[in-house]
């Protein structure tokens, strides 16, 4: 049974609004039934195209295609009843032109209903910002570690530890918020720099790996579920430990299926006359 409210949910407008008054919470969604668990209890659903690594083990984001975006966009969107969703636009559907990411985001927000779109990079993305917002897309920017650049940067690791990391992150995320972004993700970035930041932009700035300073956090929720038993990052915090349940629950299933007991008699149809 859905336990989902049906109050209205809460858009890019509220969630901007909430700077300097109530910290945002976020969590990525990418089906329907975790969307229902998850709505209630967040104010941003990001449908992320960490799903790539996460529900389809992939190595990076860069596979992640705008329509697998839009078949998670619509399942969290069916799920959603109180929460902001944003989806983000995945590697290669944005970077080209301003009027690439106009088109794909207008795909994602119509095919989906979602409420607005994510997209990587400070800088260089502000004039496609600027162009999607007075075109009516609302944009979630971030900035920090982009896991879509992954190819360039070399790996995955925290950045602005050198004055130049520092201040290149400083002017990225003044730079998306100056374009008319509603928020900013900043992921992987070291304290000092996202207290700066949260302290300089008038928009929420949401944090991973990015220190308590932020306005609001966002984690992965297959990670805060403790759904993987692997490599966890040092700023990933599990809240429950999901995985050994699950590898429980099909150790027993199996037993029962071998030794007979499963299904027994109330599993069972037997004819009514
Ligand atoms: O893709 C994603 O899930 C993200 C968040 C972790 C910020 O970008």
């Amino acid at each position: 049974m859905s336990t989902h409210s049906k109050q209205k949910r809460l858009t890019t407008a509220s969630i901007r609004a909430m700077k300097g008054k109530d910290r945002v919470v976020c969590l990525t969604a990418y089906t329907t039934p975790i969307a229902r668990l998850l709505d209630p209890h967040c104010d941003l659903l990001l449908v992320g195209d960490s799903l790539g690594m996460v529900l389809y083990g992939m190595e990076t984001t860069v596979g992640v295609t705008l329509d697998m975006m839009v078949a998670h966009g619509r399942a969290v969107m069916r799920g959603a009843s109180h929460a902001c969703v944003i989806v983000d636009l995945p590697f290669g559907s944005y970077q080209e032109s301003k009027e690439q990411a106009f088109r794909s985001a207008v795909r994602l927000m119509q095919e989906t209903g979602c409420d607005g779109v994510k997209l990587e990079g400070g800088e260089e993305m502000a004039a496609t910002i600027a162009f999607l917002t007075a075109r009516g897309v609302p944009v979630f920017a971030h900035v920090g570690l982009m896991p879509q650049l992954v190819n360039t940067a070399g790996g995955f690791r925290s950045l602005g530890h050198s004055d130049e990391e520092a201040a290149k992150i400083r002017r990225d995320a003044l730079a998306v918020a100056e374009a008319g972004a509603f928020a900013v993700v900043v992921e992987g970035t070291v304290e000092p720099v996202a207290r700066d930041i949260t302290a300089s932009l008038g928009v929420p700035t949401i944090g991973i790996g990015a220190s308590p300073a932020c306005d609001g956090q966002v984690l992965v929720s297959d990670d805060m579920l403790g759904l993987f038993n692997d490599f966890m990052p040092r700023f990933v915090k599990r809240f429950a430990n999901l995985g050994p349940l699950v590898s429980q629950a099909a150790e027993a299933y199996a037993e029962e299926v071998r030794t007979g007991q499963f299904p027994a008699k109330e599993h069972t149809f037997q004819p009514k006359r």
